[in-house]
C-alpha cells in the first residue's frame, strides 16, 4: 500500500527504526535499542548513559505531550549512525511545542527538592545538557519530531 510505504524510512546498516505504541514504560525499549546500537558503533559507556537518558526523556515527552497519552498513537524512533555522529529522531503525532529551540530558563534543582518549584520541566533541560545538538519542532510525514545528535569522539 502506497500510504503505508511512505511511512517507512529506508533502513540500512547505518539506520534502525523502532515503532512503539503510546505506552509509558515502553520508552525503555527505545533506551535499550539505542544503547545496543551505540555500543555496536563504538560509543563509550558513559556516553551511552547520556544517550539513554536523552532518548527516554524525548520518548516520554512524545507519549505525554505530543500524543497526549492517546493509546492509539505511535512513537517512532529512528537512529542513524554516520559522519562521526549518531542521530536519534523521536516522532510523535502531535503538533509540536512552543519555542523550545530558544534557551530555557534553568530549572532550580534545590527549589524542586524543597517543593518550591514544580518537579516538572526537567526533560528538555536534560536533553539540552546531554546531547551535542538538538532540534525541536521538526516535522515529518508522521508528525512532530525532536532530533538529537551525538558526536562520536575518539
Ligand atoms: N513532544 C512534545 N510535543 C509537544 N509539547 C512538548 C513535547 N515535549 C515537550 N513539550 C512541552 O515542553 C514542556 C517541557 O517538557 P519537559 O522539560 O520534558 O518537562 P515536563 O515533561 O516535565 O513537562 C512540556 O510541559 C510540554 O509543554
Ligand atoms: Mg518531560
Amino acid at each position: 500500500m502506497a500510504a503505508e510505504k511512505e511511512l517507512i524510512s529506508i533502513l540500512d546498516e547505518h539506520t534502525i527504526e523502532v515503532r512503539l505504541p503510546n505506552k509509558l514504560g515502553y520508552e525503555r525499549i527505545a533506551m535499550a535499542c539505542s544503547a545496543s546500537f551505540a555500543k555496536i558503533v563504538g560509543f563509550r559507556p558513559e556516553r551511552i548513559e547520556d544517550l539513554k537518558t536523552a532518548v527516554s526523556e524525548a520518548c516520554i515527552n512524545a507519549m505525554e505531550h505530543g500524543n497526549k497519552n492517546n493509546p492509539d498513537a505511535r512513537v517512532v524512533i529512528t537512529m542513524h549512525y554516520g559522519d562521526h555522529s549518531f542521530t536519534v529522531s523521536v516522532m510523535d503525532q502531535g503538533k509540536g511545542m512552543g519555542n523550545s529551540n530558544e534557551p530555557l530558563e534553568e530549572p532550580d534543582i534545590e527549589k524542586k527538592i524543597l517543593n518550591l518549584q514544580t518537579p516538572r520541566g526537567l526533560g528538555i533541560f536534560l536533553i539540552k545538557q546531554l546531547v551535542d545538538r538538538v532540534e525541536f519542532n521538526q516535522t515529518s510525514d508522521e508528525g512532530h519530531m525532536v532530533r538529537m545528535v551525538f558526536r562520536m569522539t575518539g
